[in-house]
């Protein structure tokens, strides 16, 4: 079938955001961040949110995002780690999402986060790495939901944007020309 969206999943430091930009760019369709937008409707860093109100009211306002975002067509969405992590959630997107799961191993995702410190309040602990294991092995089972799966171990963005590409040409999803 031909796809109106592409929600990427997948655990912090798969690439969601950076890959979803660079998707969006070849096909001509947005690029909508989760965590871009729950910071600007809060006026807070996720870190920050986090601190104020708690991971429980971040949540929220992470699943309404969501929920707005995934009723839009033309649209690359780029989820926060968490999001598909809870029962039923990648399964129970709207017809015309192709859903794909980015991939990662633990020491990976500890390596690509802590090039950007302070943004990860879950894998700030002393040892992120435990945390990041524990982690993707409590989740993957969730984000397994998702359609496709791309292992970006060792890829760059340039290799897992293909990658993703080529899937979605194989299901004829429409590329509008720039
Ligand atoms: C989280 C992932 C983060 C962000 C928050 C919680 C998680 O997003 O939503 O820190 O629970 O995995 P990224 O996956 O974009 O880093």
């Amino acid at each position: 079938m031909a796809f109106s969206r592409l929600l990427l999943v997948g655990f912090m430091g798969s690439g969601k955001s950076t890959v979803g930009r660079a998707v969006a760019l070849e096909l001509g369709w947005r690029f909508l961040d989760f965590d871009d937008a729950i910071e600007e409707d809060f006026g807070a860093s996720v870190a920050e949110i986090f601190h104020q109100v708690g991971e429980a009211r971040f949540r929220e306002l992470e699943n309404r995002t969501a929920e707005t975002f995934l009723n839009e067509d033309g649209v690359v969405l780029a989820s926060g780690g968490g999001w598909a992590a809870w029962p039923g959630r990648v399964g129970a997107v709207p017809l015309g999402t192709a859903t794909v799961w980015l991939s990662v191993s633990a020491d990976e995702a500890v390596r690509r986060t802590l090039a950007q410190p302070g943004q990860r309040p879950l894998l700030e602990g002393r040892d992120p790495r435990g945390a990041a294991r524990k982690l993707i092995q409590e989740r993957a089972p969730f984000y397994a939901a998702a359609k496709w799966r791309v292992d970006t171990e060792g890829l760059t963005v340039e290799d897992v944007s293909a990658r993703i590409l080529r899937i979605l040409a194989a299901e004829h999803t429409e590329i509008e020309p720039e």
